[in-house]
């Protein structure tokens, strides 16, 4: 299939301020960019630069102060929160469990829309989970398990953006490839727009099209992921890159 250019994220002059102290604190600042229809952006940077502020914008979880995000060129007020965020899937970085079994858990989005999810056992699988633990109590999972289980949640509504906030974080090296292969898989196959980030810049790099370094709340490096490893434009990138802004940090 053709990728559809037509930007279906796009940010223009977003600021957030802090909630708690509007006055000073900026939590983005003037942030321009978008995302085109089935690619993937990978949004990387340091700790506290906005990056999980960024994807809650997308999905009306928080509204910008000023400036707009456009979801498929209609305004981010502009939606209903139900049909936005049918369209919108965020998975946060820690994952919230309901009550009840995984199979509950796994079938609440579907639920809303009034529908029930055929074959579950496939979604547990395809996140590396044995079909067993659709039966066990969501609250029991490990950190991992829950971050599985969520990922598993939110794509089984079949969102077409996909808000991804560090979503192999609490998984071992093996088990985040493999998530990260599935949801490549998936990407490709339902040709969903993704906006991912992660502080594993060797995954940013595998996965991304396009990535964004965020840095005290600005957008200071926009480049094709090959482009800004290879060669970024911008000084803070660099330094970024080999570690000097904690690179390494979430
Ligand atoms: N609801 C909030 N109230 C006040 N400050 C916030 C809020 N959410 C985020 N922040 C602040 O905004 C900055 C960016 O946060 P965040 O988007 O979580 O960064 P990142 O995901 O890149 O680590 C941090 O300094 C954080 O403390
Ligand atoms: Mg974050």
């Amino acid at each position: 299939m053709s990728r559809d250019k037509a930007p279906t994220v796009k940010f223009l002059n977003v600021t957030k301020k802090s909630p708690e102290n509007p006055q000073s604190a900026t939590i983005l600042q003037n942030i321009s960019g978008e995302v085109p229809a089935n690619h993937i952006l990978t949004v990387i940077g340091p700790s506290g630069s906005g990056k999980s502020t960024l994807l809650s914008l997308c999905n009306l979880l928080i509204s910008p102060d000023e400036g707009e995000v456009l979801i498929h060129s209609k305004e981010v007020r502009e939606w209903t929160v139900t049909d936005l965020r049918r369209r919108v899937g965020l998975v946060f970085q820690t994952p919230t469990m309901f009550p009840g079994t995984v199979l509950d858990n796994l079938n609440l989005g579907v639920k809303l829309q009034g529908k029930t999810l055929e074959n579950p056992e496939k979604w547990i699988e395809k996140v590396g989970l044995p079909p067993e633990i659709l039966k066990q109590s969501a609250n029991d999972l490990s950190g991992g398990q829950k971050q599985r289980v969520a990922l598993a949640r939110v794509l089984a509504n079949q969102p077409d953006i996909w808000l991804l906030d560090e979503v192999t974080s609490a998984l071992d090296p093996t088990a985040a490839r493999e998530v990260e292969e599935w949801i490549l898989q998936l990407q490709s196959k339902e040709n969903s727009t993704v906006l991912w980030v992660t502080h594993n810049l060797d995954q940013a790099r595998r996965v991304g099209h396009i990535t964004w370094l965020l840095a005290n709340g600005r957008l200071v490096e926009a480049l094709p992921t090959e482009e800004f490893f290879e060669n970024p434009q911008e000084d803070v990138t660099r330094r970024f890159l080999i570690g000097e802004l904690g690179g390494i940090q979430a």
